[in-house]
Parts: C-alpha cells; sequence; structure tokens
C-alpha cells in the first residue's frame, strides 16, 4: 500500500482487507446504466461495515455516488459508532480497474460525519492501495459546527 502506515498499521477496528470485499462486490449492485463506470464502497463504522454503489438515473444529476450510498446505510442503520474509515473501488466502462477519488459532494456528505477529519479513505486497489485522510481530501471545511445549530440537533 503507497502510504505511510502500510496495512498492519492502519489501526482499523477490522481488516482493511474486509473492507476491500465488500467494496468490490459492490460493484456487481452498482447501477451504471447512462456512465458504464461503475463503483463499490465500503464504510466501516462501529465494527460495521456498510455498503455502497454508485446509483445513475436518466436525470443524471440525480445520480446517488457509491460513498454517499454508504453513508445512506449507515444512516439508515442508525449511524453506528464513529466512521474510521471507507473504501472504494471503480471499473470503467471497459471493466478495466481503475482508481476513483470521491467527487466533491462526496467528500462534503463524508465531511459532516462524526470525527470525520480523521476518517481514512482508501483509493485504488492491490499495489496500488492508497489512504489519504479526510482532512488532505477536504481542508477548511465547513461543517455542522459552523450552523447556528451549534453543531446538529440529532
Ligand atoms: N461516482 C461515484 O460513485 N463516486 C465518485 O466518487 C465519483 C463518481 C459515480 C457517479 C457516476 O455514476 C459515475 O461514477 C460516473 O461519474
Amino acid at each position: 500500500m503507497n502510504s505511510e502506515s502500510g496495512s498492519a498499521g492502519t489501526g482499523l477496528s477490522v481488516p482493511m482487507e474486509d473492507l476491500y470485499e465488500v467494496a468490490v462486490a459492490q460493484l456487481d449492485c452498482s447501477r451504471a446504466t447512462f456512465s458504464g463506470f461503475r463503483v463499490g464502497a465500503a464504510l466501516l463504522s462501529g465494527g460495521q461495515i456498510f455498503p455502497g454503489c454508485n446509483v445513475e438515473n436518466s436525470s443524471y444529476g440525480l445520480t446517488l455516488c457509491a460513498e454517499r450510498s454508504a453513508v445512506m446505510h449507515w444512516a439508515s442503520a442508525g449511524s453506528p459508532g464513529v466512521p474510521e474509515a471507507i473504501a472504494v473501488v471503480a471499473r470503467n466502462s471497459h471493466g478495466e480497474v481503475v482508481t476513483a477519488m470521491p467527487c466533491g459532494a462526496c467528500r462534503q456528505v463524508l465531511s459532516d460525519l462524526p470525527d470525520s477529519r480523521k476518517l481514512q479513505v482508501y483509493t485504488g486497489e492491490g499495489d496500488g492501495i492508497t489512504m489519504t485522510l479526510l482532512e488532505e481530501l477536504l481542508p477548511h471545511a465547513f461543517g455542522p459546527a459552523d450552523l447556528d445549530t451549534g453543531g446538529g440537533t440529532d
């Protein structure tokens, strides 16, 4: 893995490989009807792994990315734990392995998760796996604490 911590030093509560197993399986669930670009994600929180896949829509702008799909699964389960990591895998329209970094919208949604600055974002596969902290992907983020509710009401 191309990371300072190495796969043995991730500090995650489950092996990073378990996240990848779920993310890769999600590629078969991906509804990439229009782009053919399949994305699978797996969010680790509270010792559970929440799957996500991209769901495209004929009104293109309504497409949901895999990362946000995983966040919705986590929320639907009652938002257990503090998210530790998310793995994201992708296949282009030729079925080739490609690296997909979370888009801007997904970075913002991930950023609103509890203690999200230290969320580990795993992208790429095999020897090309890279871990990036969310605070690196979205520095100077707008967040719940900026609202006059004082950081959320849930
Ligand atoms: N996509 C994701 O699921 N996650 C990303 O971070 C980047 C893009 C999806 C959205 C769309 O279905 C397809 O990839 C092409 O943009």
